[in-house]
């Protein structure tokens, strides 16, 4: 078990005990399908990816994100079957049931990693989780899969994870779960003490939003175009460590030059707009100004998701990117170090997990012999 909120042996046998009654019996009063799922409720699209659409944008076309969010981590304790999928694709359709796709309801995408494939005996869409430029050994994580649930509203959040949770415990077993927000003001409240001498309206914790429209990559861009996946895309998920102390005793013009380039004043970076047009790295490059040097045709190659969490104590980002290939990833973390410094002094990654987001239609145990294959 990994993570914050890491579950004990006994919550997993309790998860287990209520799942052999749930994938033998269907929940009643359901509208049933071929295969003993219910009916997908109505209105989402088939790009479990596309969250956009349903996040409020300011005058500059600035997307506000879910302010909560759960990662709930599977893995494999036996052979996955038929009973596995139904269970687990009824409780997704159960939580989309619920509420409306949006952060006013939920948010949810599913991805599956190298080693659920590997227990399918068929070779993995997506790489095996490696070290990126600049780490220092974090751990390599091999879940089986990995379902991201975003909502405005944490009664919401929790009713959804507690549905997702009924259909574990068969082959499928949560082996970790972490818990997260972002928002203004949030870090400063639900935060570790370090955050408490931030900004007061901050949207994360190093002091300053993330998601101005012209960093963001947009939904089509990290869309698989054809192949086996078209319509899905790749999530990358990590844990980063802040040294939020050490950041604190930088002044806001340091602040401001490591986040976004030398010469941009605090005032600057403060004022809402669609994002800052930063000179091309010249060696001293802050982070945006770095990252941006992995554009490609002038975009950026990342949609992040990310948000703020606390682990044993420590202020963690969870870093939650889509690209359309995991070398978008690895070829931005490049371009951060070589040009950086950046932020880089202030953050290290604990993990790093990789996984291939289906389309909505094939979400549930990818390319299972008799299910979706
Ligand atoms: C540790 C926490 C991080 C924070 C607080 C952070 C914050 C920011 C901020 C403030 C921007 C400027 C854009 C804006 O104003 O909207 C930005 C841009 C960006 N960041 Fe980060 N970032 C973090 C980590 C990362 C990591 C780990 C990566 C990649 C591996 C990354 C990739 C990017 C990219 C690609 C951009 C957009 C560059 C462009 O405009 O082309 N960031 N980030």
């Amino acid at each position: 078990v990994h993570g914050d909120g890491g579950l004990t042996r006994r919550g997993l046998l309790v998860a287990s005990g209520a799942l052999a009654v749930a994938a033998l019996r269907p929940p009643a009063g359901a509208a049933l399908g071929a295969r003993g799922v219910r009916a997908a409720p109505a209105g989402r699209p088939d790009r479990q990816h596309a969250w956009d659409a349903t996040l409020a944008v300011d005058e500059h076309g600035n997307r506000t994100a879910p302010r909560l969010h759960r990662l709930l981590l599977l893995d494999l304790a036996g052979p996955p079957g038929i009973a596995d999928a139904t269970a687990l694709e009824d409780a997704l359709r159960a939580v989309e049931a619920q509420q409306p796709a949006g952060p006013s309801g939920i948010l949810l995408t599913v991805g599956w990693g190298p080693a659920w494939f590997a227990a399918l005996g068929v070779p993995s869409p997506v790489p095996e989780p490696a070290a990126l430029a600049g780490d220092r050994a974090p751990r390599l994580e091999r879940f089986a899969a990995c379902i991201h649930l975003a909502s405005d509203f944490a009664d919401v959040l929790a009713r959804a994870e507690r549905t997702v949770r009924t259909a574990l415990g068969g082959a499928l077993v949560l082996a970790g779960r972490r818990t997260g927000f972002t928002g203004r003001g949030l870090p400063r409240r639900l935060g570790p003490p370090a955050a408490r001498r931030l900004a007061r309206e901050a949207p994360l914790y190093l002091g300053f939003a993330s998601t101005a429209r012209r960093s963001q990559a947009r939904e089509g861009d990290v869309t698989l175009r054809d192949g086996p996946w078209a319509g899905g895309t790749t999530m990358h998920v990590s844990v980063l460590e802040l040294a939020l102390e050490r950041w604190g005793r930088l002044d806001e013009r340091e602040r401001v030059a490591a986040m976004f380039a030398p010469g941009v004043t605090p005032a600057r970076a403060r004022r809402p707009g669609p994002g800052l047009v930063l000179p091309a790295p010249d060696g001293r490059a802050g982070h945006a100004q770095a990252a941006a040097a992995a554009r490609r045709d002038g975009r950026p190659r990342l949609l992040r998701r990310d948000f703020d969490g606390v682990q044993d104590g420590r202020a963690v980002v969870h870093f939650v990117s889509l690209q359309r290939d995991l070398e978008d990833l690895a070829a931005t973390r490049r371009a951060l170090v070589a040009h950086g410094p950046g932020i880089e002094p202030f953050v290290r990654a604990r993990s790093r997990a990789a996984f291939v987001v289906p389309p909505r239609s094939r979400r549930t145990c990818p390319l299972l012999p008799g299910w979706d294959a």
